[in-house]
């Protein structure tokens, strides 16, 4: 099941759709991938040197960023953000660091919002497929795409307006923690703001002194085609399969899927 670990779908913890929604997915890999994480990914992900991605969706999100990374980037680009976060977030500064940045869906996002952009992103093919959309939106200069990790950001201190991430902290050391945060206020500087979009864990983050803001609106995700919404539910929300099947729509209200859409956040502003 999506544990407390699990990055994406925002769920109810604990809930019978979370218990349902990796199902599908983490029947795609086996131990035997495990093979694809670099040393330091396998020391984030697999920190005692095992683990089994059909237990473990969080690890079966990982190996998808890895092995099926084309697959990732058509489920998130049915799922844009709504436009009240993207309107919220600082615009017309000068450094923008986000972290866990996948294959760009806020990223492109961000472009018109800071005059440079730096893309955090661990994995490389979700990197790759993040560089190649930068080039051919002819932004391939101001963004710059470079590995890391939330507890290791390769960034000065102080040094960004905006340290954001979107769909992808959580309290747990492999996807964040004490030390992700740590390290986001770390780069972040006096009077900038420190943002997590798509929050999972309301509470550990208001206890650590971050508000939440959230947009109203009904919200669907918005596959390319009918085709696109059956083929993805079956993998990603499978309970839910039957009834986009019988919509007969490409677009897919969030609350049949039974997840949160990505209508919120939570955000610090560091003191000056
Ligand atoms: C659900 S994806 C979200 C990607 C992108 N932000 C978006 O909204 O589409 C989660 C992302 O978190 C990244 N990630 C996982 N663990 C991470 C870590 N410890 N540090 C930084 N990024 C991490 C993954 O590689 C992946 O790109």
């Amino acid at each position: 099941m999506i544990g407390p670990e699990a990055p994406v779908r925002r769920s109810p913890e604990g809930s019978e759709a979370a218990a349902r929604a990796g199902r599908e997915l983490r029947k795609r890999y086996a131990a035997a991938d495990l093979r694809v994480f670099t040393r330091d990914e396998a020391s984030r992900f697999i920190p005692r040197g095992e683990g089994d991605p059909q237990e473990d969706a969080g690890l079966a999100w990982e190996l998808l960023y890895r092995i099926e990374p084309e697959l990732y980037d058509r489920l998130s680009n049915a799922e844009p953000l709504h436009p009240g976060v993207v309107d919220w977030l600082p615009s017309d500064v000068d450094l923008i660091a986000e972290v866990a940045a996948g294959t760009g869906r806020l990223t492109m996002e961000l472009i018109e919002r800071g005059r440079r952009i730096v893309a955090v992103e661990p994995a490389l093919p979700l990197r790759r497929i993040l560089r190649s959309k930068l080039a051919a939106a002819d932004h391939g200069t101001r963004v710059r795409v470079i590995p890391g990790f939330f507890d290791q950001l390769p960034l000065p201190d102080d040094s960004a307006d905006l340290v954001v991430a979107c769909s992808a902290f959580t309290p747990s050391p492999g996807h964040g923690g004490e030390a992700g945060l740590a390290e986001m206020e770390r780069v972040c500087r006096p009077g900038g703001y420190v943002a997590i979009i798509w929050p999972n864990h309301l509470d550990w983050l208001a206890a650590r002194g971050y508000r939440y803001v959230s947009f109203p609106g009904p919200m669907s995700m918005e596959f390319v085609s009918y085709q696109e919404a059956v083929e993805l539910a079956e993998i990603f929300y499978p309970e839910a399969a039957g009834a986009v099947r019988g919509r007969g729509s490409r677009r897919v209200p969030f609350d049949l899927l039974g997840v949160n859409p990505p209508r919120d956040l939570a955000f610090r502003l560091l003191a000056e």
